[in-house]
């Protein structure tokens, strides 16, 4: 699946292009399913031009499930036959997405898939959870016994940060609309209804508020909700940057980062939830899915084996 030009859903297209090979340090990857993530529409309609350079045309996709084919002289953590994920957002992969049924991925971006996972479900990992492990480990250092509040709880990043704020130990609250509320009370989250009155909803839950805020919504919930937090709460968000006093976090290809993040999933404390699959040539109606929203979990484009 390519574009040529910026746009929306409608510049994607079928294409046959040269299979991928394997560079002497790249595994070359059948993708199963390929996640799709809001970058990917902000990138294609060419809204982040300055950050993340184009070349026409783009395989989009950064997101992927699959298993290995070959893998490069200098690759021999993989071997074919292995079922990996990985975050392929390389300088030089960065033309060449997870849209494709087959891809040559840098041996960095890639780790094995977690084992209770399946490959559509696993693919909605690599992104979100370096994001989320990232906010919640390395930039709110989240601790036992603390209080953490994930504004967008229920969505692809928000959804990882609270399993991994879960998991270090901490009490999770997270804003969500009400069809979610189920779904984090079976992720050990205690939800809260957003808009009008949040912060009022989350100091009931907490009176002395929260000692870390991770935002994934932007929009000024951080603001609109300072009530909620502690005086010198640690503040981060991936969504609106630039805030005074908040740790602006973006995504960043980390190897370890990304085997802790699996290493989670394979203990079983983090799970992905699939709102929606479609197959490869209907990928311009996932992307429909995702740009409206309220799609009950990540999209995914599979491709069949
Ligand atoms: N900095 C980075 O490296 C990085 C990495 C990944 C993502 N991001 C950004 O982070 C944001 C989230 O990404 P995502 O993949 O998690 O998207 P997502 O799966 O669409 O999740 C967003 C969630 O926020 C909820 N939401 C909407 N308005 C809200 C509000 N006022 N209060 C609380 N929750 C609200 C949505 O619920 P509804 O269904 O009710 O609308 C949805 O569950 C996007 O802006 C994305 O571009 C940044």
């Amino acid at each position: 699946m390519v574009y040529r030009s910026y746009g929306g859903p409608e510049v994607l297209e079928l294409a046959e292009l040269p299979l991928p090979k394997a560079h002497v340090d790249s595994v070359v990857v059948r993708v199963r399913a390929a996640a799709l993530n809001p970058a990917d529409l902000a990138i294609q309609a060419g809204a982040l031009d300055a950050a993340v350079p184009t070349y026409f045309p783009v395989i989009p996709g950064w997101d992927i499930a699959g298993v290995v084919e070959s893998a490069g002289l200098a690759a021999p953590e993989f071997a074919p036959g292995d079922e990996v994920v990985g975050y392929i957002r390389g300088e030089v992969q960065r033309a060449h997405g997870g849209l494709a049924e087959v891809v040559s991925a840098d041996v960095r971006t890639l780790v094995r898939k977690p084992r209770g996972m399946d490959f559509t479900e696993a693919s909605g990992l690599p992104l979100a959870g370096l994001t989320a492990y990232q906010a919640v480990v390395r930039a709110l250092d989240v601790r036992p016994g603390e209080t953490l509040l994930v504004h967008g709880a229920a969505g692809g990043v928000g959804s990882l940060a609270a399993q991994i704020g879960r998991a270090r130990g901490a009490r999770v609250i997270g804003t969500a609309a009400e069809r979610d509320h189920a779904y984090l009370r079976s992720l050990g989250v205690t939800p809260v209804r957003y808009g009008d009155g949040v912060a009022d909803r989350v100091l009931a839950l907490a009176p002395a508020g929260a000692d870390a805020v991770l935002d994934t919504v932007g929009k000024g919930v951080l603001t609109a909700c300072a009530a909620a937090a502690r005086p010198r709460a640690r503040l981060a968000s991936v969504a609106d940057i630039g805030l005074p006093g908040v740790t602006p976090v973006f995504c960043r290809l980390d190897g370890d980062d990304l085997k802790a993040v699996a290493d989670l999933a394979n203990s079983g404390r983090l799970s992905v939830r699939v709102g929606a699959a479609f197959p490869l040539e209907r990928a311009a109606d996932a992307q429909r899915a995702l740009a409206a929203g309220g799609t009950g979990g990540r999209i995914v484009v599979t491709v069949a084996d």
